[in-house]
């Protein structure tokens, strides 16, 4: 067994856990009384404009309802109410690209949030219900676009700018957006990059709900003009700073966010207002020991759920100082986030394990050139994270001083679900040790049966929780189907993550990596069936199979088995190239292959099913050990095997 690392007690003041007692007893307070002990942490730590009736509904599972008929507003709860008890306070220190920062108070962000909120209103007629696609750069516009859209109740989409015109055009069609907004575009490494060419495009077919675009000048480079188009600067000025708070029901949408799954079209996942703000409030202060005096940063994109939850919604409603950059991490060097700890004095540091190897690898010893005492808490997210990894951040980042949070989460599940508290779990290096309190993970079998120690099972959620995914946007049979069609137990079917996981002795949880088809790059989800959906776009391509294989740096890379309509029709470097241009159009940069083998077939079933799991044991160099007797020609995995060598 490896080494537990016990939380430095001296560096946490006054926690919420100051130790495992505290954890087990809420953990048990949950098993005694599971929805009041929700109801209670709901009301302690949401302002309710009407108190809620009931805490949890759930006679049409899994369609649950919480805090029923109460009335919030989550702007209200991530900025106006500290505006008005401590509006001085920082609420978002902005560091540009190029190093300049800029400091938001609670009081201003308020406002800038009001005006933005007129603006919809007034000059784009946005309403509750309606859906707002944000296409954006890191910059402060962004998140007064978010928050303005949830105090008004209109539904924000946000598409992550790396992903490519067609895919923005799908999700804008999806959700049947009547707004965009945009930038023309930001700075990256010194350079402007752009993306409103990306929304020209995609606004040229298809996406006739959009009314309006909205454009926010960031880099002042030309841009081309279209009818929809009307600039943020140029009406900003002169909207009201106030707008009376309107309250919202519990249950209304908050946002969607789009990702993938294990078929061609990413589903918008949907999240609604009190149930999400509340557990992206307690995690904040349960794992991170976050508190308002604390400066927070989460190296995330807005354009993925670890941006929404801790950057804007978790960090603003427990009151704190966010840090939103908008550079990378590597510019102008290696040592640009502990040059950042050390200026602003972060407190929590929270990126994905790629960040984390990328750093080991390019600057291992340029922590030590700062002052990175301030820290005491550091996260990991998005995949698996490996020991030596692991070991860099704990012993020269924190100094051997800090808590690693290892918080394994999703999409769906809106925040941290299996993670360590920083005060009070003792730690495990690649480990997410154990389910939060009221959080009931469970590894079991299809079937129900627990999984035995060490073995690998299926990781579930067997209870509802507030902050769960609702459903899929315009298609609740998918959501069912999605997540609670694998796994049952007593017969009745509970939430499944598509997430591995093993146990030990001790409970404590390894997540063990995706186990459907969905691939983890960069801490990024990419579904299989996307790829191949784009893939199937080059005429040379009769078939592919793609799988991740593991990655030195982006944990997994893509890589595709390709069956050729007519063999040496081309050769593997130009079609590599081919197919790179169509996904990069089709869906964006995080979607290229890093390799490619053109083989003679795949392995299919006499039903004609892709046997995907040889093929991964294939790239992955291991033996393989999947029945291949249902194969329509087991003779094709050895010369797969052969053509990898
Ligand atoms: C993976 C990101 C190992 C997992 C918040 C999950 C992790 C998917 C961890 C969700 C972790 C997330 N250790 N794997 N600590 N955290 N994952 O929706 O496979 O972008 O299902 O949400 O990332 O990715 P998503």
């Amino acid at each position: 067994m490896s080494k537990m690392y016990e939380p430095n007690k001296g560096i946490f003041q006054n926690p919420v856990f100051k130790d495992m007692d505290d954890y087990k007893s809420l953990v048990k307070k949950f098993d005694d009384d599971y929805a009041d002990t929700w109801g209670e942490l709901a009301r302690d730590n949401i302002t309710w404009q009407k108190p809620f009736t009931d805490v949890l509904d759930e006679s049409k599972a899994p369609f649950n309802k919480w805090f029923k008929d109460g009335k919030m507003n989550v702007a209200y709860e991530c900025v106006d109410k500290h505006a008005k008890e401590r509006g001085d306070s920082i609420a978002i220190l902005f560091e540009a690209d190029d190093g300049t920062n800029i400091k938001i108070s609670y009081k201003q962000l308020a406002i800038n949030v009001n005006k933005t909120a007129n603006l919809f209103m007034g000059e784009y007629d946005i309403k509750k219900g309606d859906r707002v696609v944000l296409y954006m750069p890191m910059i402060l516009e962004a998140i007064y676009s978010m928050l303005a859209c949830a105090k008004i109740g209109a539904i924000h989409s946000i598409v992550f700018g790396g992903f490519s015109s067609q895919a923005l055009r799908d999700r804008i069609i999806d959700a049947k957006a009547r707004l965009v907004v945009t930038a023309d575009g930001a700075y990256r490494k010194g350079k402007p990059y752009m993306l409103k060419p990306a929304v020209d495009e995609a606004m040229k077919s298809g996406c006739e709900t959009v009314q309006n675009v909205c454009v926010v000048r960031r880099n002042f480079e030309t841009i081309q003009t279209e009818p929809k188009d009307s600039f943020y600067d140029e009406h900003i000025q002169k909207q009201s700073e106030k707008l009376e708070t309107v309250w919202h029901d519990s249950e209304d949408p908050l946002f969607l966010l789009y990702t993938s799954g294990s078929t061609g079209q990413p589903k918008g996942v949907q999240h609604n207002m009190a149930g999400y703000i509340l557990w992206a409030k307690l995690t904040m202060g349960w794992v991170f020991d976050n508190r308002p005096e604390d400066t927070f940063w989460c190296t995330a994109d807005i354009g993925w759920i670890t941006g929404h939850t801790y950057i804007v919604y978790g960090p603003l409603a427990n009151g704190t100082t966010t840090v939103v950059f908008e550079g990378v991490p590597t510019y102008p060097d290696a040592g640009r986030c502990w040059k950042m700890v050390e200026q602003h004095g972060i407190n929590q540091f929270y990126t994905a394990p790629t960040a984390i190897r990328m750093l080991h690898k390019t600057g291992q010893d340029e922590p030590k050139k700062y002052d990175t005492s301030s820290l005491r808490v550091l996260g990991t997210v998005g995949e698996p994270i490996d020991p030596p990894a692991w070991k860099w951040y704990y012993e020269v980042v924190g100094q051997s001083r800090c808590s690693i949070v290892d918080t394994w989460w999703q999409t769906e599940t809106g925040g941290h679900m299996v993670s360590p508290i920083a005060s009070c779990t003792p730690i495990k290096p690649g480990c997410a040790t154990l389910a939060l309190p009221g959080i009931s993970a469970q590894i079991i079998e299809t079937d129900g049966e627990p999984t035995p120690i060490g073995e690998k099972g299926y990781l579930c959620i067997t209870k509802p929780w507030p902050s769960q995914i609702r459903t899929i946007w315009g298609d609740d049979k998918r959501f069912v189907k999605a997540y609670f069609g694998d796994c049952k137990i007593h017969g009745k079917p509970v939430y499944f993550s598509g997430d591995g996981a093993m146990i030990d002795e001790s409970g404590y949880i390894t997540i063990t990596g995706r186990t459907d088809d969905v691939i983890n790059v960069s801490g990024h989800r990419i579904g299989t069936a996307e790829i191949e959906a784009s893939i199937k776009y080059s005429g040379h391509v009769a078939a592919s199979a793609v799988v991740g294989k593991p990655h030195e740096i982006k944990g997994e890379g893509i890589f595709a088995f390709i069956v050729l309509k007519d063999e040496g029709s081309i050769s593997k470097d130009d079609l590599k190239l081919e197919l790179n241009k169509i996904l990069k159009a089709d869906i964006g940069a995080i979607a290229l292959l890093d390799d490619i083998i053109i083989v003679p077939d795949l392995p299919k079933t006499r039903s004609g099913k892709i046997m995907r799991r040889i093929l991964r044991s294939i790239v992955k160099g291991e033996a393989i050990t999947q029945d291949t007797s249902t194969l329509e020609d087991a003779n094709i995995v050895g010369i797969i095997e052969n053509l990898c060598k």
